[in-house]
Parts: structure tokens; C-alpha cells; sequence
């Protein structure tokens, strides 16, 4: 990391110099998601710190008792207090054998960069829209429930992270997860009933989150 923060200022210092002469930058900031819409604000608790707890705290790498480079990602506090907006958005967009979460880990998909990145330019804040209506009736597997399994679940059962992080149980398609639906363990660990907490060491799916999910279990766990 010191090396690539080096890198980071010497490619920095060789970009202002040609921007001076009225060059094009020698580096380019990797474009948005021109699909994406920034979204009007962020909920952290919701949206955030899943994604960075689930793919980034993890033991070896920045929970808080490893605190590699001295980032650690697991609360709201820790997170303000060892990683500026910059520093995050920059790390988040490597790419190659920089990027982060480093292989074999996942690396985070297009939405959840453009997710952390939003967050960052809106402040960084905590507690801010994040107790918006509960929509208990539209709910689909593609836009309700992949999404919740996506932020709180990938960092450690996705394919790649689950054999280190996830017991090498795979919670990344319709499919796998539909065999969780089926077994009972699905509901049984989100919502505490007797098997093993999920997501693991984190704080429990908010109340909402767990109706939506229930209601399409209910529903027969439709792959709509
Ligand atoms: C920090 C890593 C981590 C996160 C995040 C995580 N899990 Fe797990 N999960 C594990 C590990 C490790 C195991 C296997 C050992 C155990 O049960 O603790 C496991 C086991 C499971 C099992 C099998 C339980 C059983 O009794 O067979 C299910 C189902 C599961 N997780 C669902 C989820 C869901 C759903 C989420 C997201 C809401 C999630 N997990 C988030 C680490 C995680």
C-alpha cells in the first residue's frame, strides 16, 4: 500500500505538471456508471456498512483486530476515523492486482462503487434517510431481495469469498439461494431462529429487510 499511496502522488504530481501545460491528464478518473442515477441520499446503516463489514472487515484484513495500513471498516466511527472519502473512493476503484477487495475476494460490482461513491460525496453521513417507507407489496427476487443478499451476504457467500469467508456456502444466484429457501436455513439464520446469526457478526437485518423477505418466501421465493 505505501508503495501504491507513492505511485498515487507521483502519478498525481506528473498529472498537474501536463495539466499546466494544457495536456490531457495522464491519468483518467474511471468513468461513472452512466446507468446509474446518484441517488438523493444514502443510508449508511442500510447500505454501507453491510457492504464494507461483509467485504472488507474481515479477519487478516480490516476488522479491528487485524487493522491493515491501519484502515479498519467495521462501524460507523472506525470507519470516519481511519479513511477519508477520497482515500476510499480511490481504493474502491483500483483495478488489477491493487484492486480491493483484493482476489480471491469479489471485487465489488459497478452499482455498490457508484453506492459508496455517492455516499462519500454526500458527506459521509449516518442516519440519513434510512427510515423511508417499507415497501412490503412490490417485491420481486431481482430488485428486492438479490440486492439485500448482494450488500449483506456477497462478502462472505459469494462464489470466490465463500471457501476463505463463508463456510463455502454459496448464496450467489437464484438458485443457490433457493436451496436455503427450501432447507429453512434462509430465514433461520436472519431471523434468529436457532441456526447459526447471519449475516455473521454483524448487526441483524432491519425489520423491514426481514418482511420482504418473508413475504416472498411466502410467495413461493418466485424468480421474477
Ligand atoms: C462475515 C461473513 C459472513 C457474512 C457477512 C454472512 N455469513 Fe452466512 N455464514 C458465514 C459462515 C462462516 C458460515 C458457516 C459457519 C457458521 O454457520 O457460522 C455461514 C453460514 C451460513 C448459512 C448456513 C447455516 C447453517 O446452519 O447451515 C446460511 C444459510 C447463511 N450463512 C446465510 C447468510 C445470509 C443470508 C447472509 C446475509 C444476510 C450471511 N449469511 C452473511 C459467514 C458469513
Amino acid at each position: 500500500m505505501k508503495s501504491r499511496i507513492c505511485a498515487f502522488f507521483v502519478a498525481l504530481v506528473v498529472t498537474l505538471s501536463f495539466m499546466q501545460c494544457k495536456h490531457e491528464p495522464v491519468v483518467q478518473p474511471i468513468a461513472n456508471n452512466p446507468t446509474q442515477n446518484v441517488k438523493d441520499s444514502v443510508c449508511f446503516e442500510e447500505e454501507i456498512l453491510p457492504l464494507l463489514a461483509s467485504g472488507c472487515a474481515k479477519s487478516g484484513c480490516h476488522d479491528n483486530i487485524s487493522r491493515r495500513e491501519g484502515i479498519v471498516l467495521d462501524s460507523y466511527n472506525h470507519i470516519r476515523s481511519t479513511i477519508s472519502g477520497q482515500l476510499l473512493t480511490d481504493i474502491i476503484q483500483e483495478t488489477g492486482s491493487n484492486r480491493m477487495p483484493p482476489a480471491p475476494y469479489a471485487s465489488f460490482t459497478a452499482e455498490q462503487i457508484q453506492l459508496i461513491k455517492d455516499w462519500v460525496s454526500q458527506g459521509m453521513k449516518i442516519g440519513v434517510d434510512c427510515a423511508g417507507p417499507c415497501d412490503s407489496t412490490n417485491i420481486t427476487y431481482s430488485a428486492t431481495i438479490k440486492p439485500i443478499i448482494q450488500n449483506s451476504c456477497y462478502g462472505c457467500h459469494s462464489t470466490s469469498n465463500a471457501p476463505s469467508s463463508g463456510g463455502s456456502i454459496i448464496l450467489d444466484s437464484y438458485a443457490n439461494i433457493k436451496t436455503y429457501v427450501d432447507n429453512g436455513k434462509l430465514e433461520c439464520t436472519i431471523n434468529y431462529a436457532g441456526c447459526s446469526p447471519m449475516p455473521k457478526g454483524q448487526v441483524q437485518l432491519s425489520p423491514c429487510k426481514l418482511t420482504q423477505i418473508r413475504k416472498w418466501v411466502t410467495a413461493g421465493a418466485p424468480n421474477n
